[in-house]
């Protein structure tokens, strides 16, 4: 791969980071450290002039959006939370499939169809708040950061927006998933100036990963 500028990719750690790597690897990038022990923030590549940074999901599309980073990968879910402004998002790589879901205690169901206001805790506020107003429902929203199958254990709120993969976290605290809100994947996306000042780099850096991607598919 031929990186003409100085190239940014900022990559989601966790689970997200763990199917990047072997994506990246197959279009032969390879972070020059090991990254399941360096504490390294800012990473050089195999690639003379592209450097990767590692971040939380929900930081990613802020790097992206603001130039500090030319290219991203994230999670759908963190891009629809985000509303991605100043951002294309020209590729979905297929990894780290889920789903975005409302979820609440087993068996309550219709107690919350009875309701007119409905108490939500979630990460993805925006989400959620966009997800209830389309079926008419008023939600009191609650913010929280992690764990949220607790917060109708515990009475903080009578339903969950979340992400399910397996369900097994729901299922093992007494929880159901209800709607879906959206299929869920990881995406690339491009921050818009880079896009023109950056085209030949960039472009070459979208091509080869849309043909990894294409080549997964296939096999
Ligand atoms: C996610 C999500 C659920 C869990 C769902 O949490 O928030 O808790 O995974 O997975 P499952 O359906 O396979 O049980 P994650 O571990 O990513 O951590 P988080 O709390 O930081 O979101």
């Amino acid at each position: 791969m031929n990186i003409q500028h100085d190239i940014t990719i900022a990559l989601t750690k966790g689970r997200i980071l763990k199917e990047t790597l072997p994506l990246l690897s197959r279009v032969g990038i390879e972070p020059c450290e090991d990254l399941s022990v360096s504490r390294k923030l800012v990473v050089a590549t195999t690639v003379p002039r592209l450097n990767l940074v590692i971040l939380r999901g929900s930081d990613v599309p802020t790097y992206v959006q603001y130039g500090s980073a030319d290219l991203g990968i994230a999670g759908k879910d963190v891009l629809l939370e985000s509303g991605a402004a100043g951002i294309y998002e020209p590729l979905d790589l297929g990894i780290a499939r889920c789903r975005l879901m409302t979820a609440g205690p087993q068996g309550t169901d219709s107690e919350v169809e009875l309701k007119r206001r409905v108490r939500v805790a979630t990460k993805f506020v925006n989400v959620a708040r966009a997800h209830y107003a389309k079926k008419g429902l008023h939600a009191d929203l609650i913010k929280l950061y992690g764990s949220m199958e607790l917060a109708p254990l515990m009475g903080l709120a009578d339903e969950i927006v979340d992400i399910v993969d397996t369900g097994k976290t729901l299922a093992e605290n007494g929880m159901a998933p209800r709607e879906l809100i959206a299929d869920i994947s990881s995406r690339l996306i491009v921050n818009k100036a880079a896009m023109r000042t950056r085209h030949a780099s960039v472009r070459a850096i979208i091509d080869a990963l849309k043909s990894a991607v294409t080549q997964q598919v296939a096999a």
